[in-house]
Parts: C-alpha cells; sequence; structure tokens
C-alpha cells in the first residue's frame, strides 16, 4: 500500500507557483490577488480562510478578507463581489461556502465574474468542466487529480465510484474523471445498496462527510481509495469517511486525512489564482 502524500505535493506545488509570482511580477508588473469573503461565525470555516490567507502570504499573492456578519443582506454582499469584479487589482473572488439560510447563495456565486471564478462554482465555469474545455476546475476535485497524476495513476479504463453527489466535490469529480477517460458511477445519499457500487470500484473517491462510511468489506483488493471526508470526532480527533486503518491493507493507494486530500484544496486555490493572474486582461 502506497500513502498518497497530499501535504508533500502540496508544498512541492506551493514552491512552484512561488516561482510563478515572482516571474509574473517580473515580467508584467502583476502581482496576483485573491478576495475572499466569509460571512459568519462558523469556526470550521474561519479557519479554512485563515488557512488560504496564509498559503497566499506564503506563495506571494496578495489577498484580502471581507468578514461579513450572519445579519448581513444579499444586497450588501452583492454589492462587495461588484466592487471586487470591478477592482483591477482582484484576480480571484471566493466566497466561503456555507452561507446563512437567508441568503441566495445560487445568485451569490452566479455574480462573481466567471474569469475570477477561482472556486469553480459558476455554472458557466461547471458547464466548460463537463465540456471538457479549458475553466476553473473546483479545487478538492482537481487537488485529487494532481494527486493521481503525481503518483502516475491513469484513470483511464477503470471503474470509478464518486461517493458523494455535491455542486463542490462530487460532481465536478466526476466530470474529470470521465474527462479522463474513467467509467464513472455517481453514488449519493438515495443509492440503493451502496457496497454494489463501492465494490467493484478500482478508484474509489469519498466525500460525504460520514465517518466509517467506507468499511473494508466495500472496497475491492487492490483499489485505489481516495477520502475527501474532514470529520472531527468527539475526541477531537480528525478522521475521513473511510475506515483508514483496515482499508488501508486491502488498497493499493490511499490517502491519509489529514495530510492527503486536504492540503491539496489549498494549493489548487493558489494555482487556480496564478492562472487567473496569467489571463489578466490588462
Ligand atoms: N466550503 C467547503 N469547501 C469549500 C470550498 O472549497 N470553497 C468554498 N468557497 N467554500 C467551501
Amino acid at each position: 500500500m502506497v500513502l498518497l502524500d497530499g501535504k508533500g505535493l502540496s508544498q512541492k506545488i506551493k514552491e512552484r507557483i512561488k516561482r510563478e509570482v515572482v516571474e509574473l511580477k517580473e515580467s508584467r508588473g502583476i502581482i496576483p490577488g485573491l478576495a475572499v469573503i466569509i460571512v459568519g461565525d462558523d469556526r470550521a470555516s474561519h479557519t479554512y480562510v485563515k488557512m488560504k490567507e496564509r498559503a497566499c502570504e506564503e506563495v506571494g499573492i496578495y489577498s484580502i478578507v471581507h468578514k461579513m456578519p450572519s445579519s448581513i443582506s444579499q444586497h450588501e454582499i452583492e454589492e462587495t463581489i461588484t466592487l471586487m469584479n470591478r477592482n483591477p487589482n482582484i484576480d480571484g473572488i471566493l466566497v466561503q461556502l456555507p452561507l446563512p439560510d437567508h441568503i441566495d447563495a445560487t445568485r451569490i456565486l452566479e455574480l462573481i465574474d466567471p474569469a475570477k471564478d477561482v472556486d469553480g462554482f459558476h455554472p458557466y465555469n461547471f458547464g466548460r468542466l463537463v465540456q471538457g474545455l479549458d475553466t476553473f476546475a473546483p479545487c478538492t476535485p482537481l487537488g485529487v487529480m494532481e494527486l493521481l497524476k503525481e503518483y502516475r495513476i491513469d484513470p483511464k479504463g477503470l471503474n470509478a465510484c464518486v461517493v458523494g453527489a455535491s455542486n463542490i466535490v462530487g460532481k465536478p469529480m466526476a466530470a474529470l474523471l470521465l474527462n479522463a477517460f474513467a467509467t464513472v458511477d455517481i453514488c449519493h445519499i438515495y443509492t440503493k445498496d451502496l457496497q454494489s457500487h463501492t465494490e467493484r470500484a478500482d478508484l474509489l473517491v469519498v466525500g460525504v462527510g460520514k465517518p466509517h462510511l467506507i468499511r473494508e468489506e466495500m472496497v475491492k483488493e487492490g483499489a485505489i481509495v481516495i477520502d475527501i471526508g474532514i470529520n472531527k470526532l468527539d475526541d477531537g480527533r480528525l478522521v475521513g469517511d473511510v475506515d483508514f486503518e483496515r482499508v488501508s491493507r486491502k488498497a493499493s493507494y490511499i490517502t491519509p486525512v489529514p495530510g492527503g486530500v486536504g492540503p491539496m484544496t489549498i494549493a489548487m486555490l493558489l494555482s487556480n489564482t496564478m492562472k487567473a493572474a496569467r489571463q489578466r486582461k490588462v
């Protein structure tokens, strides 16, 4: 069994981006800029945003975080996005999800200029992704593809099973794997007999948010297992959606949690921001 080391790879990618930031500044005088909008006081969201801010700082990307109270109106968030859309120093705009219930998240995400949509959540970019066109792909599934590439795992012809069908993770993950010529099963909360799907998978990707959802008997011998879940147990331990201890004995490759997909998500945010900056039209 080989551990897929997302922490190590993300470090390598950050070193590369750091050099690219310097080159872009020298060649075109551009400093990549990322604007983050966070609404409310969800602890986990604030932790993620802090990590994103710190990562930007590490590689020399300028970042600004707009912290808004949960009482903020739809209109005020939209005004901030409009300003960021027009701001020539901002290449990427990210609205941390989830948003409070009274906010229409779809309208917010659709307001972001698709050229600045470094999270890849705008339907325009998602449509391009599904069509296999150049786009901003969502950071977590993109990070999974980078991790596979690093370990020379080619999805072509593999039976892939994606468990979880969210717009952020499962659906774009399935699209990326399909574009890479895998045969893709997408499972979700209404899937009957989940095991009948997972046990056939050469490549199993799980992003649901349920500790120990994937047990040993659900995994094929020699499968590649990618665990996107991050769950905090009552005792404070962080675990994924896969029973790592048992499944890792059966898998050929597996991601640890933490240290697998998580750090790759942030590396891909930096990479997408760099890509947007390179495409800046000034
Ligand atoms: N909430 C959970 N994951 C993400 C993510 O990747 N991006 C944003 N913007 N919000 C999230």
